[in-house]
């Protein structure tokens, strides 16, 4: 066998994944070698769909090129300083993070789950900093069904038992609420310890779960009546994928994004994911100088985090998605969607309703949670030339690449049909 994968067929690489790696993922038994906009290939040179785009991730399209040239101009010039030193992208990609999101300051770090973490270590600070809560006493609210990432933090506010199990002992410190509960964060927010709270404002993970309109701005007001931070996590929700720029947007008449009029501003915002477009791990947190400065020099950071690639590369990835309109597009092929997965709904018994916004969206499987129904329409779906991934086992989530034209949606929307109607009978 070769090390490369050159000349390797799908089940010798799926092998050798299964031989050598930790299995710590269950894959859709598909092998993907190369990526284009709305399209990835497998090995053996089929054309998929791709309707996961890397949990969200890929945006902005697979291999956009104007972010891989962003990549390529900065990898040949400077990668990597640490933040020992100052270097020239840092500073200009802080201005075009803070002007383009609306706020005093960005802190800048690597994966979705660092960012969350560097969003609580915040909000504690700010506890015992601003709020006056006495050292170590800090408490932060997490919401029931949440996904934050896979860091012992993180999973430690987790009710999912895979999250969990065996992992313990777990940070404390944390509570948890019924996800778009009011009353519960009323009341919660009640102990005069309590920092802040931490929540997703559509919870992807959780099946695509959209709280009721108004459930986060009411949750916005509640933090400042108990003078406690808002959190928004909006790693997955976040840059465009929602049909606004930012989930917590509100429906404001910007050309080309929402982000100076929020339908609630959070006090501290956490993105990832698609800052990249999928091309580089990248993240940040955003606040205002009351909340960030918080953060002494010495007290957080990360060897990667604010590197030079990685802000030309940002930078690169939010020019696309204001360029080319995709928070409007999102919106609009999401209604297309939604229509198009209802009126399957309404004809098969095997579809029990779709829901989500923008281009984050899931159909319920009628089926139970451990059934393997949902698992064998995926596979089916990409037999069909779709791939898509179940989130708990009667869920399907559905997030293509922003930039799919409305004839490729309805081409893909044809290939779901087909193969949900063929299972159906
Ligand atoms: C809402 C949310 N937060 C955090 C994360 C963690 O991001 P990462 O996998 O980049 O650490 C995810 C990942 O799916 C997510 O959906």
């Amino acid at each position: 066998m070769s090390n490369d994968g050159a000349n390797m067929t799908s089940s010798q690489l799926m092998e050798m994944e299964d031989k050598y790696g930790a299995h710590n993922y269950h894959p859709l038994p598909v092998v993907l070698c190369k990526g284009e906009g709305v399209y990835v290939w497998d090995v053996e040179g089929k054309r998929y769909f791709d309707f996961l785009s890397a949990y969200s991730a890929v945006n902005q399209g697979h291999c956009h090129p104007a972010i891989i040239s962003a990549l390529s101009e900065q990898a040949k010039t400077l990668t990597l300083t640490s933040r020992a030193f100052y270097n020239d992208q840092l500073g200009p990609y802080e201005k075009y993070m803070t002007e383009y999101f609306n706020y005093d300051k960005v802190l800048p770090i690597n994966s979705g789950v660092e960012a969350v973490e560097t969003a609580l270590k915040l909000c504690r600070k700010w506890a015992y900093v601003k709020k006056g809560v006495a050292e170590g006493k800090a408490k932060i609210i997490f919401a029931g069904g949440n996904f934050h990432g896979r860091t012992l933090a993180v999973i430690s506010a987790s009710q999912d038992p895979d999250s969990t199990t065996g992992f313990g002992p777990y940070m404390p410190g944390f509570e948890i609420i019924d996800y778009n509960d009011l009353d519960a964060l009323d009341k919660a927010l009640d102990d005069p310890n309590i920092a802040g709270f931490i929540v997703e404002p559509i919870q992807g993970e959780a099946g695509v779960m959209v709280p009721d309109d108004g459930y986060l701005a009411g949750a916005k007001k509640l933090c400042e009546k108990h003078n406690a931070l808002f959190i928004a996590d909006e790693v997955q929700t976040g840059i465009a994928r929602t049909g606004k720029l930012l989930a917590t947007c509100g429906n404001c008449s910007c050309e080309v994004s929402c982000q100076h009029k929020p339908e609630v501003k959070p006090d501290i915002l956490v993105l990832g994911k698609a800052l990249s477009g999928g091309v580089f791990p990248v993240s940040a947190v955003l606040a205002n100088d009351e909340i960030m400065l918080c953060i002494k020099p010495g007290e957080h950071g990360s060897t990667f985090g604010g590197n030079p690639l990685a802000c030309a590369v940002a930078i690169a990835a939010l020019e696309v998605v204001k360029n080319e309109g995709l928070a409007e597009r999102a919106e609009a092929m999401g209604i297309i969607f939604r229509n198009r997965m209802q009126a399957i709904v309404d004809k098969s018994s095997k579809v029990n309703l779709v829901r989500g916004k923008g281009l984050l969206n899931a159909i319920v499987i009628n089926d139970l949670e451990t059934s393997k129904t949902a698992w064998n329409i995926c596979v089916a779906m990409k037999d069909n030339g779709l791939i898509a991934k179940p989130t708990h086992g009667n869920i399907i989530r559905f997030a293509p690449p922003l930039v799919i034209t409305e004839e490729q949606l309805h081409e893909c929307c044809d290939i779901i049909e087909k193969t949900i109607l063929e299972y159906d009978s």
